[in-house]
């Protein structure tokens, strides 16, 4: 699949007669909230992990040298915290171009902290869309994240904003946790 989501995003998901949605961020949907929300609460998935694994060709890196950012793995004993925000249909044209390096949006069922339930849409890069990279050492992406810049910044920042986000929310990420560990010992031992 074509890399650019936008079309395909456009025809997933019927609207019409839809006043408000629940969305659900694990990413920079989490601490980047450029769109207008009704409401907002965490919520947790199960069933999905958060993986460094999606190329970042237009936000956080080029593409001559890509960034990696997150999308969620499918995990049966797994479980992932986010944001949840109830949103007007309206804002998937803005975050539908936002989210177009590979992201589709999908349905999920998701969990509020006082134990009650709601269906949301969340963004995914599947494994066959273009700009996926896949596995890697956590170091080997530390490393790649480090020396990554877009037009939205630094990949760097892109890390540290989340794992700052995730001790907010209570969400022990290891994954995340151990890519930032070994970005800030890189960084140390080049000062
Ligand atoms: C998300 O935050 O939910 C999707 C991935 C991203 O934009 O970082």
């Amino acid at each position: 699949m074509s890399a650019d989501t936008i079309a395909h995003n456009r025809k997933r998901f019927d609207f019409s007669g839809v006043d408000s949605i629940w969305l659900f961020g694990y990413g920079s949907l989490i601490y980047k909230v450029d769109f207008p929300f009704l409401e907002k609460r965490p919520a947790t998935i199960h069933g999905w992990q958060r993986r460094f694994w999606q190329g970042s060709h237009d936000h956080r890196g080029t593409p001559e040298a890509p960034g990696r950012v997150v999308t969620l793995i499918e995990n049966p004993d797994a479980r992932c915290k986010g944001m949840a925000y109830r949103v007007s249909p309206k804002v998937f044209e803005h975050l539908d171009v936002r989210e177009k390096n590979g992201y589709l949006r999908f349905t999920t069922k998701m969990t509020f902290d006082d134990g009650s339930h709601a269906e949301g849409l969340v963004y995914i890069a599947t494994e066959d869309n273009e700009a996926f990279l896949g596995h890697a050492p956590e170091a080997d992406i530390a490393r790649q994240i480090a020396g990554a810049n877009g037009p939205s910044g630094p990949n760097s920042e892109y890390l540290l904003r989340l794992a700052e986000s995730l001790r907010t929310l209570g969400d022990a990420c290891p994954h995340t946790f151990a890519i930032e560990t070994h970005l800030r010992s890189a960084t140390e031992s080049d000062t």
